[in-house]
C-alpha cells in the first residue's frame, strides 16, 4: 500500500514549494474561514489584496459581525459572488451571538455555520487547529482519483464521502494543517485538470492513474 508514501512524499515537497500567503503568516480560525471563503471560486493572486484589505478593515470576528452590511460588501467588490459576504457576515454574528465572538473548535459546531460546508470545515479545523479533518474540495478529487486510480463519478456524494474518509487516513500523525494545505496546492499547481506535470510531482512515481495512462481521464465527472 502505497497510502504513507503518499502523505511523506507531499509533505517534504510542500516544505519546499510553499509560498508565503498572507493568510498562512496566521493560526487565527478567523484568518483561516475568511481565506478559504474567498479562495473558494477566486484564484489566490486575486484574493491576496482583498484578504489583506478586509483584515485591515475588519481585524476580527467582532468587527465583522458589527460592521454596516454594505460596508462588507463593499470589500467584497470584484470578487464576485455576494452571498459569500452576507453569509460570512450572518455567521461571524452566530459566532458572537452564540460563541460569545469566540471561533467553535468542534467540527459540528464550525459546521452548524451559515455558509460553511464540509470542504471549509475540514479547512477550518485542520488548518488553525491542526486537527486531523479531511478538506476536500475539486482539487483535491482530482488528485486522489488520479493517485489511486479511482474511476467513481466525483459528482457523486457517496463518491466524495469515499474521498473525504480516504483523505482522512493519508493525514500524517500530527500534520493535518501542512498534509492538507500540501493537497490542495499539488492540485493547484501540478496535478492540473487538463495538462497534469507529472513529471515535476512529488508522488508522480507512485501514481497509480499516471501509471495506467489514465491521468487526463480522471477524475470521472458526470454533470457539470
Ligand atoms: N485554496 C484553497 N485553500 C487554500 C489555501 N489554504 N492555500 C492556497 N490555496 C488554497
Amino acid at each position: 500500500e502505497n497510502k504513507s508514501d503518499f502523505g511523506a512524499g507531499l509533505l517534504r515537497w510542500y516544505r519546499r514549494v510553499r509560498r508565503d500567503l498572507p493568510w498562512r503568516r496566521s493560526r487565527d480560525p478567523y484568518h483561516i474561514w475568511v481565506s478559504e471563503i474567498m479562495l473558494q471560486q477566486t484564484r489566490v493572486d486575486t484574493v491576496i489584496p482583498y484578504f489583506n484589505r478586509f483584515m485591515d478593515r475588519f481585524p476580527t470576528v467582532g468587527h465583522l459581525a458589527e460592521a454596516p452590511e454594505e460596508d462588507v460588501l463593499k470589500h467584497w467588490e470584484g470578487l464576485g459572488y455576494y452571498s459569500r459576504a452576507r453569509n460570512l457576515q450572518s455567521a461571524a454574528r452566530e459566532v458572537v451571538e452564540e460563541y460569545g465572538g469566540v471561533m467553535p473548535r468542534t467540527k459540528q459546531e464550525v459546521a452548524g455555520l451559515k455558509g460553511v460546508g464540509p470542504y471549509t470545515t475540514g479547512a477550518i479545523l485542520s488548518i488553525a487547529y491542526n486537527q486531523p479533518e479531511p478538506a476536500v474540495d475539486g482539487n483535491v478529487m482530482r488528485v486522489l482519483s488520479r493517485y489511486f486510480c479511482l474511476e467513481d463519478d466525483i459528482a457523486r456524494p457517496a463518491t466524495r464521502i469515499g474521498l473525504e474518509e480516504l483523505a482522512k487516513e493519508l493525514i500524517p500523525e500530527g500534520e493535518a494543517a501542512d498534509f492538507n494545505q500540501a493537497l490542495m496546492e499539488l492540485g493547484a499547481m501540478v496535478c492540473t485538470p487538463k495538462s497534469p506535470s507529472c513529471t515535476e510531482c512529488p508522488v508522480g512515481e507512485l501514481c497509480a492513474g499516471r501509471l495506467q495512462g489514465k491521468e487526463r481521464e480522471l477524475p470521472v465527472k458526470t454533470k457539470a
